[in-house]
This record gives C-alpha cells, structure tokens and sequence, in this order.
C-alpha cells in the first residue's frame, strides 16, 4: 500500500509542468538515413534562424514515419545546420551552427505533440539553445503539419 501510493506520487512528480523533459543529444546520428538537404539564402522568411545549408537525419524508428507509417516512440530526427561557403561557383559545407532535434516520446513531450525540440549550439551536447521555449520557438510552426504529417515537414524520397 505505502509502495504504491510513492509510485502514484513520482508518476505525479513526472507528469507535472515543473519538470521539463529533456532531449537527449542524438549521438551518431551521421551514421543515420539521410533524407534530404536544402539551402536557405539571404532573403529566405526563415534565414535568421535557420539560414545555411542543413541536412535532415532519421533514425529507424523515425523512418517507419517517412515511409507512410506512423513515428513510433524512440524516433529521432536531427536538422544538422551548416553555414555555407561560396567559392569557385560553387557551395560547400562550412562550420556547424546548429543541430536541431526532434525525438518522439508521447509521454514526455505530450504538450508539444509527443515531440521533444532542442537545438545543440555547434553540435555541442552541453549548449541547449531551445530549453524551454520548444513550444513556441519551435512546435508553434511544425504544429501545422500535425494533422498532415504529424508535425513533420520533410519527405522521403527513394
Ligand atoms: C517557422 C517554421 C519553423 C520553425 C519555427 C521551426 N521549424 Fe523545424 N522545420 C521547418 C521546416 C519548413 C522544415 C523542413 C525543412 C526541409 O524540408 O528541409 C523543418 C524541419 C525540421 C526538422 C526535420 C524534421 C522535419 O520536420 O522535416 C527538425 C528536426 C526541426 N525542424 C527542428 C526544429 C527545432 C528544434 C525548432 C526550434 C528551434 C524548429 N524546428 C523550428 C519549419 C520550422
């Protein structure tokens, strides 16, 4: 009896606003399915934050969503943002700016549509640029493809 009325307290604990849930940084994720890249140039609506060359990484789980399933818990999807070098009529990759990371997890991240959205400041685990401003910073605009493609933009292509 008392063991369950501790387990009822955590779980209340847990499930209350004063505990944010984390991210966890998606180690490896270069080695994931990449699923497309796209430049955003000067001029672009999204170029302060977003403006560079990025490309979009899933994991396994996350590709069952991309190809027509839906994204099971556990999927992550990394937005690995690059600022861009111009030279000998050419773009190449420059130095990271941002990662960008979606993980699904109905549970932990229930009030922005089962996903979690953190940014890593140069790929680095220990600068979290989003936090607590997930939901407007970010969920704010991917939740008009919640009803779509549940909240994600891209597309898979063979
Ligand atoms: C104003 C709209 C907007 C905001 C705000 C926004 N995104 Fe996105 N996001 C997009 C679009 C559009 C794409 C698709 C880009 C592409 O097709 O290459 C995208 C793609 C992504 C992806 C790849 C999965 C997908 O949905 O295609 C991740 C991960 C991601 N964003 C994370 C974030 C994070 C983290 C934030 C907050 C810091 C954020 N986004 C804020 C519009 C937005």
């Amino acid at each position: 009896m008392k063991a369950s009325w501790i387990a009822l307290g955590c779980a209340a604990v847990l499930a209350g606003p004063s505990v944010a849930a984390e991210v966890d940084y998606p180690t490896g994720y270069r080695a994931w399915t990449h699923v497309k890249s796209m430049v955003l140039e000067p001029g672009h609506p999204l170029y302060e934050s977003f403006g560079g060359l990025h490309h979009i990484y899933a994991n396994a789980k996350a590709m069952r969503g991309y190809r027509g399933g839906s994204f099971p818990d556990g999927s992550v999807i990394v937005f690995d943002l690059l600022d861009v070098e111009r030279g000998g009529n050419a773009l190449s990759e420059g130095a990271r700016k941002v990662v960008g990371v979606m993980q699904r997890d109905r549970r932990r991240f229930k009030d922005t549509g089962g996903w979690g959205f953190e940014g890593f400041a140069r790929g680095d685990p220990k600068q979290r640029v989003v936090g607590d401003q997930a939901p407007s910073a970010c969920f704010a605009c991917h939740a008009e493809q919640a009803a779509t493609s549940q909240y994600v933009f891209s597309t898979w292509r063979e």
